[in-house]
């Protein structure tokens, strides 16, 4: 099979596109196939991964035009896959010479700038979180808070968020307005607004609604597609303009 890879040479864009043949064997996933072509053909070429198993969020790329997990991504899924994705340009435009039919198309996530090859850089994604705040503010210390099983069973979707950005990088509201908060830490911010131990859950729904939060969602709903975790973060969102 046939990888082509987008790659950088200062990093900032993609500068142009590699091709490698990845010898195949069965259960293998795209992440397989990088370290197959940076061990055997081209050590320069710069991915990130971790666990290796859908936990850490490090490895989110875009595959075939669909924003996904490099570790849990079969090779032989890959071409069966429709996400039916709103697209903006970094998921309509495909580079010169492509071959959908005969080789996977292996890019950086879109909306974060590209330190190099796979490799974004995603302070814009960590900082949207931080500027809500989104952790619980104790009133008393390190007093334990319980919570009964029901309490849980309200927050538990959101919780399996990983940070993968997948829906940072899936969103064309991102892609077009700088200042998008976006969907994981708009989520989050429901996750805490929802959470029983939560001592001011308004201030979550507050700090959410302002200008560059849930206001610029247009609830396009991509990032409920790309969501290896079920977050669904749209649905969320939903809710945070409803309360
Ligand atoms: S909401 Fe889903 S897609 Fe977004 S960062 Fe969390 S796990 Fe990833
Ligand atoms: S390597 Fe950790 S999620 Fe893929």
């Amino acid at each position: 099979m046939m990888f082509r890879i987008a790659r950088s040479r200062e990093g900032g864009s993609i500068s142009h596109y590699d091709l490698y043949k990845v010898d195949i064997k069965k259960g293998m996933t795209v992440l397989d196939a990088l370290f197959q072509i940076q061990d055997r053909m081209d050590p320069s070429l710069s991915f990130r991964y971790s666990c290796r198993g859908a936990v850490c969020g490090s490895c989110s790329i875009l595959i075939n035009k669909e924003p996904r997990l490099a570790c849990r991504t079969q090779i032989a899924d890959v071409r069966k896959s429709d996400m039916k994705l709103k697209h903006f340009a970094a998921i309509s435009e495909t580079p010169p010479g492509w071959n959908p039919d005969v080789e996977i198309l292996v890019e950086p996530l879109p909306n974060m700038p590209i330190l190099k090859d796979l490799v974004v850089d995603m302070t814009k994604f960590y900082n949207a979180l931080e500027s809500l705040k989104l952790w619980s503010d104790t009133e008393d210390g390190d007093t334990p808070r319980t919570q009964s099983p029901d309490d849980r069973k309200r927050i538990k979707r959101y919780v399996n968020c990983i940070l993968c950005a997948l829906c940072f990088g899936s969103c064309p509201v991102n892609a077009e307005k700088e200042e998008y908060i976006g969907p994981a830490a708009l989520a989050k911010a429901w996750r805490f607004h929802e959470d029983s131990r939560t001592p001011d859950p308004d201030r979550y729904l507050k700090d959410a609604s302002k200008p560059e939060g849930t206001p610029l969602c247009d609830l396009v709903m991509n990032c409920v597609k790309v969501c290896p975790k079920d977050v669904a973060p749209g649905g969320a969102i939903r809710k945070l303009k409803n309360p």
